[in-house]
């Protein structure tokens, strides 16, 4: 006979539903002794058969019944496990991941490059590893000129066609002859990119630094069109209402040749009072030398003018956040790289 308190007391232990399976089959299931019991009725008397199929359908209900309110429960009970399991606590702290950001100097070149494009300026870059005449005699500097020993030069090992080393450009004025010949006249072109010189480094001088060399040419275009847009411009480089000295500097490439000081107003700090800073020299400039034109193939007797000017933009950078020593921009220092994320 089947005794149903047992059972009750079984399923009471019975802890997951994988136990509840086994308690099934040893009940309820095809070999279960509930269904064996049923099984066995067949060999009875009538009346037995009555009495005890009757006792035996009681006890199969019941103990069904408890195994169905077990499985209700165990069922529930795993799913708020795994709920519990899935909770995201977004209050916990995750892996800290550091977000990098573009170096000053990156950061001051895009500016700069806005800046220019709004103007009108194309954009170039061109390569780094150039030629002697791309450097030199294309833009007027023959290579006995002493002006190439402003430039100390890093000379490659490999050699251009003509069998001359090739060398790390010394400034950006080497993109002229190339500019003028890709693009033809009229021309409005800048080039933010770097340069590289054999310096003894020190707070002002680094091997590598950033020029910004721009070149204008059109029919009749004077100094005061220069002077007027060198303004504008360094007033937008520099977030500042700039004013210009032009001051006679010598470049073989340009004819007259200038240095461009600036100068802008500052708060005086002691006095309370606003004043004008120092003049800084931040430009080499000049109107362009015809036979930088010629070089490139212009017929100079058609009346084309222009002018060219190479700005530092390292040392603009360092002006503009007071930074007193130029090497910080690619020493790799995080301290100083991560003050300007
Ligand atoms: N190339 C010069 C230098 O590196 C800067 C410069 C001076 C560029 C005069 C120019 C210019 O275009 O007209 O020092």
């Amino acid at each position: 006979m089947i005794d149903v308190k047992v059972a009750k007391t079984e399923l009471e232990k019975v802890a997951n539903l994988e136990q509840l399976e086994s308690f099934f089959q040893q009940y309820l299931g095809k070999n279960g002794s509930i269904t064996l019991a049923f099984k066995q009725m067949g060999s009875l008397s009538p009346e037995e058969k009555k009495s005890l199929g009757q006792e035996l359908t009681e006890a199969k209900n019941q103990v069904a019944e408890a195994y169905e309110a077990k499985q209700k429960e165990l069922s529930i009970e795993q799913i708020n496990a795994q709920l519990n399991a899935d909770i995201v606590d977004s209050s916990l702290e995750t892996a800290h991941v550091d977000q990098g950001s573009f170096s000053l100097l990156t950061n001051i070149r895009r500016d700069a490059e806005e800046v220019c494009k709004s103007m009108g300026f194309i954009i170039e870059y061109g390569t780094e590893v150039v030629t002697k005449f791309e450097n030199f005699e294309s833009v007027n500097i023959p290579l006995t000129h002493p002006a190439t020993e402003m430039h100390d030069t890093i000379y490659l090992q490999d050699k251009d066609l003509s069998g001359e080393n090739l060398i790390l450009r010394t400034h950006t004025s080497s993109m002229q002859n190339y500019l003028i010949q890709k693009y033809g006249l009229p021309l409005k072109a800048v080039v933010p990119s770097r340069v590289y010189r054999y310096e003894n480094m020190d707070a002002h001088h680094d091997v590598m630094f950033y020029q910004l060399e721009g070149i204008v040419v059109d029919k009749n275009l004077s100094v005061a069109h220069f002077k007027d847009m060198m303004e504008k411009l360094l007033s937008a480089l520099l977030h500042k209402k700039v004013e210009t000295r032009m001051r006679p500097g010598y470049f073989p490439f340009v004819e007259p040749g200038f240095e461009i000081d600036a100068r802008y107003e500052i708060y005086n700090q002691q006095t309370g009072k606003k004043e004008l800073s120092k003049r800084i020299e931040l430009v080499g400039a000049g109107m362009i030398h015809p036979n930088v034109l010629k070089n490139a193939g212009i017929d100079t007797n058609e009346w084309w003018s222009g002018f060219a000017f190479g700005i530092g933009i390292s040392r603009l950078a360092a002006m503009r956040y007071g930074i007193k020593d130029i090497r910080y921009f690619t020493n790799g220092d995080l301290r100083f790289a991560k003050s300007f994320a």
